[in-house]
């Protein structure tokens, strides 16, 4: 901790002569509880201001791309890790090694490599609404094949992966768990089933938790949330196994308060800064410094069957747009029955 205290006061006091730019702007995917939380804490801590914008991952992944050239944000904060390795792969972001690297989960930063960093951690699975489907006599559904059951017609809501990072990872791991023909198969019948596309991973769960839908697939922290809120939904893991994030935290290349950037990324990885994703009550990932306490309400990964997720070929550009552009232009466009 001490190092990052001096580092953040040198890195405030000196800036290659200059001062240290006092805005920090961030381009900020996890829940907006989360977002919003960033910028009083950070500017108590190091006095610098930030401001933010909050988008989905493959949105924010689009923006940074449309941006390529006169980049606005100086860093990514959070969204799922496929598309912080294609901004990476593509030169949107460059790779900052923190001071804090070695304190990080090591599983972490040996799955991605000097890439971006990782900042949190967290598995897909189905938030369930068991009483929407008692009325309707649908069973609960265990296993990813169970959700191409005509049973669930009109009863699953999943994002939209134009948008989503987490639609991408609930596409990148039936690919990798079924093989690509079997997944398509598959998430054309699952289409069949979906009464709703949101724009976020995280909105899926409220769906189910209002009951509009019986089934949301998102990340399993995220139905711990809409749990701890009251609503009357369960957790379930997939029988087959399933995919997990590694959320991620890039600088910007050409960052334009590239030191106020790296001061924010020093900072947002010290257990303190890490810890206010849970305290605001929505966000239950593993975060990614070894140090910072685990909710004791945040799923437990160990006790889940993860797939050995191929983090190079499902964050590489070619692959990664080539399917969601076959999701968008072979699955979504089938008219529902
Ligand atoms: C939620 C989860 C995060 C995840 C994010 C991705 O906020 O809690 O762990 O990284 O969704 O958001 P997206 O809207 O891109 O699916």
């Amino acid at each position: 901790m001490r190092r990052v205290l001096v580092f953040l006061l040198a890195a405030l006091a000196f800036s290659g002569g200059q001062a240290l730019a006092q805005t920090v702007a961030v381009l900020c995917s996890p829940a907006l509880a989360w977002c919003e939380q960033l910028a009083p804490t950070f500017k108590t801590a190091t006095g610098v201001d930030l401001e933010f914008i909050r988008l989905s991952s493959s949105e924010s992944l689009a923006r940074l791309r449309a941006e390529a050239a006169n980049p606005t944000f100086d860093v990514w904060f959070g969204g799922t890790g496929d598309p912080h390795l294609v901004a990476f792969n593509e030169g949107i972001t460059e790779f900052y090694k923190p001071t804090l690297w070695d304190d990080l989960l090591p599983s972490l930063t040996r799955s991605v490599g000097e890439t971006y960093t990782p900042l949190y951690t967290g598995a897909i699975g189905f938030v369930v609404n068991e009483g929407v489907l008692n009325e309707i006599g649908a069973p609960v559904p265990t296993c990813w094949t169970d959700l191409t059951d005509p049973a669930y017609r009109g009863l699953l809501a999943m994002p939209n992966p134009n948008t989503s990072g987490t639609a991408y990872t609930v596409i990148a791991t039936l690919v990798q768990l079924f093989g690509e023909e079997t997944a398509f198969e598959m998430l054309a019948d699952i289409h069949q089933n979906v009464a709703h596309y949101t724009r976020s991973g995280g909105a899926v769960g409220l769906l189910a938790g209002r009951g509009d839908v019986g089934v949301a697939i998102q990340f399993l922290h995220d139905g711990v949330a809409y749990i701890k809120q009251g609503f009357p939904v369960t957790n379930y893991a997939p029988c087959e196994g399933t995919g997990f994030e590694i959320g991620g935290i890039s600088l910007v290349s050409g960052a334009p308060s590239r030191d106020a950037a790296i001061a924010f990324i020093e900072w947002a990885l010290t257990p303190e800064a890490q810890s206010i994703a849970a305290s605001r009550g929505e966000s239950f990932q593993v975060q990614s410094n070894s140090n910072t306490p685990v909710d004791p309400d945040s799923p437990d990964l160990s006790a889940l069957k993860l797939i050995d997720y191929d983090f190079a070929t499902f964050g590489s550009p070619e692959v990664r747009d080539r399917l969601v552009g076959k999701w968008t232009t072979e699955v979504f466009p089938v008219p529902r029955r």
